[in-house]
């Protein structure tokens, strides 16, 4: 080999290896989701009745709702949109469901400036029995950009033996290919730890667990008597461990928000939303946006408690302590605070205190307190700060020294 062809030998190798790297700088999908995505999804309310009516009606409910504002952004279509692949291996929509085609849905989210978000699967078919991705992913990511699709969810069923890391590149490097930013939301639900990999693979968020259910703890089986949906609770502590793994453009997913399905209290989804926000955990709302209580609303929206979930730093929260039913959580965030959650798991009404030694300040500082729910200054604490929770409720406060 001359000087020369060595030289391209090894150009030939650093651009074969330049798609593991799906995030450099570059690529369509660099800087994607540098704050955790918000938006919302079809799965949690309506599972398989979908359709682009409802989908227009929900995009138009964001708008007008003030989730816009607030920050929501995608509007992504679950599972059961797709029912064939045609003669050539497209991909068709549901003709009755989705009568003007999917690109005309995309269209019309995007003109009230919102994203447009699909599901598919990686395996063989979908959850839902429907035609999934593997072996027509290239044709796929190409119809996804044609049709403007802004964030692609990847399930995982009917994967048989393939490889999870491997399967979750390839429909990255799909997607780069056909040249349009997408975020890629793994759904593998952490069978095979995809926060070990997915950042390297290019994903933007990947789920750690099993599929939530609308119910504060406990495991559910599914309505065909499968096992299980988690409970709120259950999921949480699973993210135990984790934070390490979340940062800007890569985030742990412990499953979209149930906030207004109907299966907790209001005091229960208060608490489910502001961890979720602390955890920087993607915030995908999963109720009728058409129909919410003002309880439901105020609580979606509730722009302080949104804030500390999309903090620049990036930092996901961690649990601090645990003592009984006490649970206190912290979230470091990028000015130097705090966002710290007083967790009452319990039955009944309780005092929980948190020092300052917990969330990495000495003990001697004098720290302002500023209530997120009650959108109130509690003055200055020095070492601690202490409050009455009640059942199931949380209190979320951002401290500054
Ligand atoms: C899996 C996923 C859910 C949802 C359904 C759709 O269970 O984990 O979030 O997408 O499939 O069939």
């Amino acid at each position: 080999m001359t000087f020369g062809m060595r030289h391209l030998a090894v150009l030939a190798l650093l651009i074969s290896a330049a798609p593991l790297f799906a995030q450099e700088a570059g690529s369509p999908s660099a800087n994607l989701a540098v704050t955790p995505p918000m938006g919302w999804n079809s799965w949690n309310k309506f599972g398989c009745n979908v359709s682009e009516e409802m989908i227009r009606q929900m995009g138009d409910a964001m708008v007008k709702s003030g989730m816009k504002d607030a920050g929501y952004q995608y509007v992504v279509i679950d599972d059961c949109w797709q029912v064939a692949r045609d003669k050539d291996g497209n991909i068709v929509a549901d003709p009755q469901r989705f009568p003007s085609g999917i690109k005309a849905l995309a269209d019309y989210i995007h003109s009230l400036g919102l994203k447009f978000g699909i599901y598919s699967d990686a395996g063989s078919k979908t959850c839902a029995g429907r035609p999934a991705g593997l072996g027509h992913e290239y044709q796929d990511a190409l119809k996804y950009a044609a049709w403007g699709v802004d964030y692609l969810k990847y399930d995982w069923c009917n994967t048989t033996t393939q490889d999870a890391k491997a399967s979750y590149a390839n429909i990255r490097h799909a997607l780069d290919a056909a040249g349009r930013p997408i975020v890629l939301s793994i759904c593998e639900w952490g069978t095979a730890k995809p926060w070990l990999w997915g950042k390297e693979v290019g994903g933007n968020l990947w789920r750690t667990t099993g599929d939530i259910q609308d119910t504060w703890e406990g495991k559910k089986k599914w309505p065909d008597g499968s096992c299980c949906g988690l409970g709120m609770l259950n999921i949480l502590d699973m993210q135990e461990g984790l934070a390490s793994y979340a940062g800007p453009g890569h985030w742990n997913d412990p499953d979209m928000l149930e906030v207004g399905n109907g299966g907790m209290s209001d005091t229960e989804y208060r608490s489910h939303f502001s961890l979720w926000a602390l955890l920087a955990a993607p915030l995908i709302a999963g109720n009728d946006l058409r129909n919410m209580s003002p309880e439901i609303h105020d609580i979606l929206t509730n722009k302080e408690v949104i804030a500390v979930n999309q903090d620049a730093l990036g930092r996901e929260g961690e649990r601090v302590a645990r003592d009984g039913d006490a649970d206190i959580w912290a979230k470091q965030l990028k000015d130097g605070g705090r966002a710290v959650i007083l967790l009452n798991r319990g039955a009944s009404e309780m005092n929980i205190a948190v020092t300052w030694e917990q969330i990495g300040y000495p003990d001697h500082v004098s720290a302002a307190v500023r209530d997120l729910w009650q959108h109130k200054d509690l003055g200055k604490f020095t070492g601690k700060f202490g409050a009455t929770v009640p059942s199931h409720g949380v209190v979320i406060v951002r401290v500054m020294p």
